[in-house]
């Protein structure tokens, strides 16, 4: 072992063992807070999590401390959904998801079949993500192999845990980016061959969204992943009313939009269902039942005016909903922005969102929908070192607010309502210190 492999971060910690609840008061035994804590890693995992006056003592005589007092340490933040290929068209105005579909992103992700470009974006995404103190997420590539490549290459040299796949789609889509049927099979069969499991990388099988896949190719990822049940699933549901108009007339064999997924295999434990806005109950029920997920992208909602979603009727059907940017759908790649999105969404529902549930979606949340949560999501022995170092004070104005907090509720409000990239600190994955704001 090198003396850098093992060293001690003293900050207040903060992370969850189990769902806190939606009431203003964590439910007993989810939230474990150590405020003069020590979070000791070594080789790339977490060695111990404790009050540091108990652990100093016990630390080998060489052992460096790195001293956040003042600082908040959480588990590393998890983006359930997100497009590393449209970074670049964030923020394009004025349409909605099937015009802004046409009009800007099927144009942005037809770059991506230049494999330099897809390198340069993926490091480009990386960068963004840890500046925002996201160290996981689940990413759609665009179609073509290389995008993918680059996408798991560059995630793999910094040693993060990301999942991704290459989209699927055999119609309804410009010709650079759509596949034949057994061409774009045998190339996630390649990818998946290349890259899942590999280090910290999973494979997630991808078909966009059912108006862009002929039904042979969904049945045809559907038996993708009936050869290996180690893999993830990302698609699209239910997110703007012309999309639901327009399945029901390509599918008029499937009852709803959940069966035209269901019909194919494509829902279980490890799918993951960005937006889901346009549910009823039943549909609801149907996925709680297979384990799946609903991505919640509430910058993306509203941005692209898709409607506001009800959390509180997933999770009343014990329904797993992730947090996620959805960017270049989404408005901002901060899981602190996401947070204070969805804060808004809630309260035009009735549903404001705690800081509690926001910073365990964040977290542990995810994690667990997702199933990684036997190696992130959590500050505790034997997880992987992946955590965020936030500033409570990073901002004059942040500063007065937090220095005003009766409670650490509050403080947690607070940088879920105004913080974002200038909050984050430091961010650590693997172990390694991999993003550190300047000044
Ligand atoms: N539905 C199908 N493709 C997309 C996409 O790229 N973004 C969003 N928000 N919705 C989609
Ligand atoms: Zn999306």
């Amino acid at each position: 072992m090198t003396k850098s492999d093992s060293r001690v971060l003293r900050a207040e910690l903060l992370s969850f063992d189990a769902d806190p609840g939606d009431s203003d008061t964590p439910a007993p035994g989810s939230v474990r807070h150590i405020a003069d804590g020590a979070l000791w890693i070594e080789h790339g995992r977490i060695r111990a999590v404790e009050e540091y006056t108990r652990l100093a003592p016990t630390l080998p005589p060489d052992t460096e401390v790195i001293d956040h007092r003042g600082k908040l340490i959480v588990p590393g933040f998890i983006d359930s959904h997100v497009h590393y290929v449209q970074l670049e068209i964030i923020a394009s105005y004025g349409r909605q998801l099937l015009d802004w579909l046409n009009d800007y992103t099927f144009p942005e992700e037809q770059r991506f079949a230049d494999r330099d470009h897809a390198a340069a974006l993926s490091d480009a995404f990386l960068d963004e993500l840890l500046r925002v103190g996201t160290t996981t997420a689940q990413v759609f590539c665009s179609s073509h192999p290389a995008s993918v490549d680059a996408f798991f290459a560059a995630s793999h040299r910094r040693g993060l845990c990301m999942l991704a796949g290459k989209v699927l789609m055999d119609r309804h889509a410009p010709a650079g980016l759509t596949d034949d049927l057994e061409g774009g099979i045998r190339d996630s069969e390649r990818l998946i061959g290349d890259w899942h499991g590999k280090g910290r990388l999973g494979y997630s099988l991808t078909p966009r969204f059912a108006p862009t896949s002929t039904r042979a190719q969904l049945d045809a990822a559907g038996g993708v992943l009936r050869s290996d049940a180690s893999l993830w699933v990302q698609t699209h549901l239910a997110e703007n009313t012309g999309e639901l108009d327009w399945v029901a007339e390509l599918f008029p064999g499937s009852r709803d939009y959940l069966e035209v997924y269901e019909q194919s295999g494509l829902v279980g434990p490890r799918s993951t269902f960005a937006h889901g806005i346009h549910l009823d109950n039943e549909m609801r029920t149907r996925l709680a039942e297979r384990g799946a997920n609903l991505a919640f992208c509430p910058s993306s909602n509203l941005f692209l005016g898709s409607g506001l979603f009800d959390r509180q009727a997933a999770r009343e059907r014990a329904l797993n909903v992730t947090f996620a940017s959805d960017v270049g759908g989404g408005t901002d790649l901060s899981g602190l922005a996401t947070l204070k999105a969805a804060y808004q969404v809630g309260q035009l529902r009735g549903q404001p969102l705690t800081a509690w549930q926001g910073l365990f979606g964040l977290t542990l949340g995810n994690a667990r929908a997702l199933s990684l949560d036997d190696h992130i999501g959590r500050l505790a022995p034997g997880m992987d070192a992946d955590f965020v170092v936030l500033d409570p004070a990073a901002t004059p104005l942040l500063a007065r607010r937090t220095a005003r907090s009766q409670s650490l509720a509050e403080t947690l409000f607070a940088l879920m309502m105004m913080g974002d990239d200038r909050c984050v600190a430091e961010t650590w994955a693997d172990g390694r210190l991999q993003h550190r704001r300047d000044g």
